[in-house]
């Protein structure tokens, strides 16, 4: 399917896959295959032309390695702007993560997790254990159950997923590039006290540096040697408190207690919006591919949201100040992948949706949330430039972060309403 973004504005951009699209070649090789794994299926897009707001062509990656596509993606064919009922999406979602999980259990997805992220203690080693005897045994019910009729065929619902499987070599050629990338959690945790010995730590109660350590210690734990699936899992988490606070606030004014509020939930839904933008990204790069890792950090999020909720009606200092330490680890974070990644980094092609946000002619929600008075401008070239973006923005974070835990956002959101003419006279 062709179609033509221009501006920032997308017409029927992206193809999915549909059953019948998958070769009979495909689907042969793919039946009963215990090998054919979720990381190696993708998508390959009709790759359309892409002009920045200076109305050059800009050249993107149009292979596609995440879960989502459609209404689950924005940009792409099938996005809705109103939602069904809650009870067909909730019917409909289940139905997908069903047939997910039990593809995850017949095809193993957690031997290759196993793989790449080895047990390092003999508390992993038993955790393993007994996940791969749960995994062998549903896999097990699950045979039974199929060859019984009583469930569909497995087969089937994995050839509705694949495309063109290894048919690519651009494709091909990008994933062997993901599979190289790396982070050690060691170098980011060295970053992190050289930059507290450098006088840029972030001041915060016992409490509030005991919760954030359990949640950095749980990342490292799930998600060593896997950065894209790490990198998902964080920007799941990251939108979270920009949810709760915009609550909040909202709460507030609806009770008539406090209305100054209003300026700060405009802020907090230009971060919000630019979360999103990193969660896609990291999507169209495998990030949620696997469904232990959808599952994990869909229901942290819905526990984490609650929790920044009480954290906000208790204090709302405690909150920016927890989400400020959140944020500053997250800079770390991808610094430390964009350093040690640079080269290859720099041989990929951006994915569109970055593309399309950072380049794209609407930029008054990327705007809206810099502290800096000059206008930002990124380039978006290369797959380096993306992940440089993304550090840059959390930088950001960060300072908004901390500009809200010490009650110093008023005077900032004063200057922004002061026109830049006015400072140049
Ligand atoms: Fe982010
Ligand atoms: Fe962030």
């Amino acid at each position: 399917m062709q179609g033509k973004i221009i501006g920032g504005r997308t017409e029927g951009a992206f193809h999915t896959c549909a059953v019948g699209d998958v070769s009979d070649a495909v689907r042969d090789a793919m039946k009963g295959s215990p090998q054919l794994l979720p990381e190696d299926i993708y998508f390959r897009d009709e790759c359309d032309t892409i002009y920045d707001r200076n109305g050059d062509v800009v050249e993107v990656m149009c292979c596609d390695y995440g879960f989502r596509s459609g209404t689950g993606r924005m940009y792409q064919d099938g996005y809705r702007a109103v939602p069904k009922s809650a009870w067909d999406l909730a019917v409909e979602n289940f139905a997908i993560e069903y047939n997910a999980l039990r593809r995850s259990v017949r095809f193993d997805e957690y031997r290759r997790i196993s793989n790449q992220n080895p047990p390092q203690s003999p508390f992993g080693q038993l955790s393993y254990w007994i996940g791969g005897f749960v995994v062998n045994s549903l896999a097990k019910v699950d045979k039974a159950l199929e060859e019984r009729g009583m469930v569909g065929e497995i087969d089937s619902e994995l050839a509705r997923n694949i495309c063109e499987r290894g048919a690519n070599e651009e494709c091909t050629e990008i994933l062997s590039k993901l599979k190289q990338l790396k982070l050690v959690n060691e170098a980011v945790w060295e970053r992190e006290r050289q930059r507290e010995k450098a006088g840029g730590g972030v001041e915060a109660s016992l409490p509030v540096k005991a919760a954030y350590l359990v949640l950095c210690y749980v990342l490292d734990v799930l998600y060593n040697n896997r950065p894209m699936q790490r990198f998902w899992f964080l920007e799941v988490i990251a939108r979270i408190p920009y949810f709760s606070f915009i609550s909040m606030l909202h709460l507030y004014e609806s009770l008539g207690w406090w209305r100054a509020g209003a300026e700060l939930r405009k802020v907090h839904f230009a971060e919000e919006w630019n979360e999103l933008h990193h969660l896609q990204i990291m999507e169209t790069l495998g990030g949620d591919k696997n469904w232990i890792d959808r599952f994990l950090a869909q229901h942290t999020a819905i526990v984490y949201y609650w929790m920044l909720l009480v954290f906000y009606f208790i204090s709302p200092e405690t909150a920016y100040n927890f989400s400020e330490l959140v944020e500053r680890h997250a800079v770390d974070t991808y610094t430390e992948f964009v350093e040690c990644n640079a080269d290859v980094l720099k041989t990929m092609p951006a994915p569109s949706v970055a593309a399309l946000y950072y380049l794209g002619s609407d930029i008054y929600m990327f705007d809206e949330f810099q502290t800096k008075r000059e206008p930002r401008r990124p380039l978006c070239a290369t797959m380096y430039d993306v992940f440089c973006n993304v550090r840059d923005d959390e930088m950001e974070h960060v300072m908004t972060m901390k500009a809200c835990s010490d009650l110093t956002i008023g005077t900032e959101l004063e200057q922004r309403r002061i026109p830049s003419t006015a400072e140049e006279d």
